[in-house]
């Protein structure tokens, strides 16, 4: 499928499909499930086989039917009429967009946002997602094959802060934090506090106090709200645009490109005028 052209028109529908986005994930309470339909669709990334990544083939049943998908059909229903109001919009833009503003309407940092992804309809194959069930190698094995680091590991888990984990869906149970609709460093604080009645934490999460340099982490963030929104933002935006080169890049590259051949001409003009003056010097010491 082709890329969108992103000129003026798309970027208003995404400041329009923004609002609505807003709006529905406000009403209806569902910024949780939008962010984890924005991880997944986007965490199938192959740095490699640049294969998967954040291109809307989670909304094919062959890819939501996955076991680790399960529950993820009800956002893709949600977001289907703001989909059929900007029918310009990606799939792939609209999922990332939820899970942006997800972060932002339950009062976390906002997440710089580029359009431009291109839908697929290739799915990629089960098992790309991490499984709760396993531990700090697995978390590495998975992530790394995305092209992530260990800070975006440790950063991206706190999205645990939102949202819950539905027994029917995955056989766990309960929300990571006591208010699972706001977006803050709550995840960490009750990681390091340890097991508590009525809350979760799936081998994963605690996978990250094992690991030294998974735990550095985890204790920076709990004690220091401002350096996980700022972590956090970077990583989420990185894994939003796994294997997409944004235009804005593009046209940062042009406008770098404007520099170099700028600096390029004021050096050559520098040249002519340093040899126009020589050469005047000679004339005027001939004439003496
Ligand atoms: C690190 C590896 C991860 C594992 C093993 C994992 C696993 C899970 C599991 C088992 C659930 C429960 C689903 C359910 O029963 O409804 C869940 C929920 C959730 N996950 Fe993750 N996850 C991981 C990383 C992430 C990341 C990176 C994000 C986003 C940045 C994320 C966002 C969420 C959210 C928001 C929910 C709550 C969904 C809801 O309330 O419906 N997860 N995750």
């Amino acid at each position: 499928m082709a890329a969108p052209v992103v000129d003026e028109e798309y970027l208003k529908e995404i400041e329009k499909a923004r609002r609505d986005l807003r709006a529905l994930i406000s009403s209806k309470g569902c910024a949780p499930i939008m962010l984890r339909l924005a991880f997944h669709d986007a965490g199938t990334y192959d740095v490699k086989t640049k294969t998967g990544g954040p291109n809307g083939s989670i909304r094919f049943e062959e890819e939501y039917s996955h076991g680790s998908n399960a529950g993820i059909k009800i956002a893709i229903n949600l977001l289907e009429p703001v989909k059929a109001k900007h029918p310009k919009i990606t799939y792939a833009d609209l999922y990332q967009l939820a899970g942006v503003v997800a972060v932002e309407v339950t009062g976390g940092p906002t997440i710089d946002f580029v359009p431009g992804r291109m839908d697929s309809s290739q799915c990629p194959e089960e098992g790309r997602l991490p499984d709760a069930k396993k531990g700090v190698s697995h978390l590495r094995e998975i992530f790394y094959r995305m092209g992530l680091s260990d800070k975006d590991i440790v950063a991206l888990s706190g999205g645990h802060t939102l949202g819950r984990a539905h027994p029917e869906r995955t056989g766990f149970e309960g929300p990571w934090t006591k208010e699972p609709l706001i977006f803050d460093n709550s995840y960490y604080v009750e990681l390091l506090e340890g097991d508590k009645e009525g809350l979760l934490k799936l081998p994963t999460d605690k996978a990250l106090l094992e690991d030294p340099v998974f735990r550095c982490y985890v204790e920076l963030y709990a004690k220091d709200e401002d350096a996980f929104f700022k972590d956090y933002a970077e990583s989420h935006k990185k894994l939003s645009e796994l294997g997409f080169t944004p235009p804005c890049i593009l046209s940062a590259t042009k406008s770098k490109l404007k520099a170099i051949l700028t600096q390029g001409a004021v050096t050559v003009a520098a040249a002519a005028a340093l040899l126009i003056l020589s050469y005047l010097f000679e004339i005027g010491k001939n004439m003496e």
